[in-house]
């Protein structure tokens, strides 16, 4: 067991924070706007009041005093109500008494609103004036130390259905650094803009987001144009995390700048990783797979190379009928059945024939066997006979357009692998070749094919190791409860839109409860539409990433983003000044000047694609799950390097 690195135990100190300390943020009060009491008002309302004073003395003592006490509440009431009923309305809604409701109240006003409550109270139980003035001077004097006490403040509740202040923790003790912990990935620190500008699911500043298994399970998704951090301010953190885990998992280098990083997480993890490719651990693409689910697997690289749209899904449709009866000979020739051997068959007419003669013979065995009443060598011996029928009756009856068609499809993902390199790391059967279902052990590969070298046979490799792991991890679903069953996966592809395909959203969208979390980097929305050539697949296929971090990237993007978050209502100050001037034959100069200063709620879009734009460069936009609750923030997403990993 190596010890953890500095950078590594940080991680781990940052995610133990993350699970404790996850807090809402507070929104914004609502503006200070000054309650003035109108002269024009008490000009009227003061009369009133002294001409029923007047009429009190006139009438017995006691009822004057009753009248007046009820006059007096009324006109409080008329008066005072209104900041008083904003103060403790939030309160009986469940939130927090309003913090700024008496603002420009003046202190005879706040006496009023509290001796006249108090007073009412003690009427009933004493008519004694001295007890009554009491009660007043009680009520008023200590009325507003009430407010300062208890401004902010909520009646506590019995359950909060989404609490607005701390999110349940799964852990409160001083975390051990020695030790990586329950599975969590630590994203970053919150800022507490989004709260600052009225989001309800803002977090607090200073909080640290933790993403536990659950929740990353979601998957993340990971915007940014070039250069903004998407590698070294999310990517690099998760891998170490992941790794400091001992998950199992794939990490696709489709870039071809990634092994070394993930190297250098690996050995500061102390976990070991597998690299395929070139003159590393091989991988026969179609060993174990059958015929069939090897030419569906063919079928989606031969559309992530641009086949099959329009005029060429014709050709599509054949050359997957050609390849899969292909494959189904190919199957019963020793070393032949591998993507080389393919090539081969279609494109070299003496191996085809030899591969027709030997799989003649293994028919005219399997018939013999089928006789002696073995049902599966009577089902291969149907599957060999159809295709052998396709290859010897069909096949040749395809105008020579049909052919060259079928085969300029089948070209295009194939042709590379006739190349050594290719043939010896992805065609050969050898003892030491990596197997994709080792990651349930938790292995953790990393696959190495540099595009600009094998162009399209990168993409080809890529999408089979994935529909492997895919393979592998839905076999999940039947193994007996374990380490097998249950440990997390990793699925890491950075320019993921090299390598997906409209189908994964199946997958992800299984894939939750067999404990994989999939992160995954592009630079926009509009590179995932153009790679799978569906609007409508790829915001299906990008819906299965719950977990979105953006850094600035396409207005498009952005707006996506954005809309995610949709609308909040804020606070929204109105001012406005006035003047009027309306002469009469004995007031020539008579004017009135009108000065108005209101606050009302507005809807408006959260976040635009100004917020992005401004961001710090150590700062991205989050939308994240924690707990099955949204908390969506600007983060603190510091940076770490390759150089850092050393
Ligand atoms: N080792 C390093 N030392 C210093 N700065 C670095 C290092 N690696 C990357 N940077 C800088 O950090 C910034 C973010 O780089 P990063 O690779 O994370 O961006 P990215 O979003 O992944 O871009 P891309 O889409 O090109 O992969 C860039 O400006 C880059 O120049
Ligand atoms: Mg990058």
């Amino acid at each position: 067991m190596t010890t953890p690195s500095d950078l590594v135990r940080g991680l781990r100190y940052r995610r133990f924070l993350g699970r404790r300390h996850l807090v809402r943020g507070r929104i914004p009060e609502r503006p200070t706007v000054p309650y003035k009491i109108q002269p024009g008002c008490l000009a009227v309302i003061l009369p009133a009041f002294f001409l029923l004073m007047l009429l009190g003395v006139l009438i017995l003592v006691g009822i004057a005093v009753q009248l007046v006490f009820y006059v007096g509440a009324s006109l409080a009431a008329l008066l005072l109500v209104q900041p008083f009923s904003r103060w403790a309305m939030p309160a009986l809604r469940g939130r927090e008494l309003h913090a700024n409701a008496f603002a420009g109240v003046p202190r005879i006003g706040m006496f009023a609103i509290g001796a006249v409550p108090t007073t009412a109270l003690a009427y009933p139980l004493s008519h004694n004036l001295a007890t009554l003035a009491g009660a007043a001077v009680i009520g008023g004097v200590g009325f507003a130390p009430l407010v300062n006490a208890l401004d902010g403040k909520a009646f506590p509740k019995p359950k909060l259905p989404l609490g607005r202040r701390a999110v349940a923790t799964s852990q409160t003790m001083e975390p051990s650094l020695e030790t990586p912990g329950e599975f969590g990935l630590w994203i970053g620190e919150a800022t507490g803009q989004l709260a600052a500008l009225e989001h309800t699911a803002g977090l607090q500043r200073g909080s640290d987001v933790t993403l536990e298994l659950r929740d990353a399970a979601k998957n993340i998704a990971i915007y940014g144009e070039t250069g903004t951090g998407k590698t070294t301010r999310v990517i690099n953190h998760l891998l170490i995390q992941a790794l400091d885990f001992q998950c199992g998992g794939v990490i696709f280098n489709v870039r071809g700048d990634f092994h070394e990083t993930a190297e250098r997480a690996a050995r500061i993890t102390g976990k070991t990783i597998q690299h395929i490719g070139v003159d590393q651990l091989g991988l026969n693409l179609l060993e174990g797979l059958t015929p069939n689910t090897a030419a569906g697997f063919l079928e989606a690289a031969f559309k992530l190379l641009g086949q099959g749209q329009g005029d060429s899904a014709f050709w599509l449709s054949l050359a997957v009928a050609r390849t899969q009866h292909a494959l189904s000979v190919l199957v019963h020739l020793p070393n032949a059945y591998s993507l080389k051997g393919l090539y081969r068959y279609v494109f070299d007419t003496r191996f085809r024939t030899q591969a027709l003669d030997v799989a003649r013979d293994t028919l005219a065995d399997l018939q013999v066997r089928a006789a002696d009443g073995e049902r599966e060598a009577a089902l291969e011996a149907r599957r060999l006979t159809t295709a052998m029928d396709y290859e010897e009756t069909i096949a040749p009856g395809y105008s020579e357009k049909e052919r060259s068609g079928v085969n300029r499809t089948i070209e295009t993902a194939l042709a590379r692998f006739a190349d050594p390199e290719l043939e010896d790391a992805f065609c050969t059967q050898a003892p030491g070749n990596a197997n994709l279902a080792d990651v349930l052990d938790g292995t953790v590969f990393v696959v190495n094919v540099p595009r600009e070298r094998f162009k399209a046979a990168a993409s080809v490799v890529y999408l089979f190791v994935k529909e492997r792991f895919f393979q592998a991890v839905n076999s999940r679903a039947q193994l007996p409860a374990g380490p097998r069953k249950s440990r997390p996966l990793l699925f890491l592809c950075d320019e993921y839109q090299q390598i997906c395909s409209a189908g994964d959203a199946q997958f992800f969208d299984t894939s939750r409860a067999l404990g994989v979390v999939a992160i995954v980097a592009a630079q926009s929305l509009e590179a995932y539409i153009s790679a799978i050539d569906d609007e409508h697949a790829a915001l299906a296929l990008l819906a299965n990433f719950t977990n979105v971090v953006a850094f600035r990237s396409t207005e498009r993007t952005m707006d996506y983003i954005a809309g995610k978050i949709g609308d909040v209502e804020v606070w929204k100050e109105t001012y406005n000044t006035g003047r009027s001037e309306k002469p009469t034959l004995l007031f020539p100069e008579i004017a009135s000047v009108s000065e108005g200063h209101s606050a009302s709620r507005q809807r408006e879009r959260l976040l635009t694609a100004q917020t992005f734009r401004a961001l710090a460069p150590d700062h991205a936009v989050a939308l994240l799950t924690v707990d099955g609750v949204a908390f969506d923030d600007v983060l603190w997403v510091p940076q770490i390097t390759t150089d850092d990993l050393a």
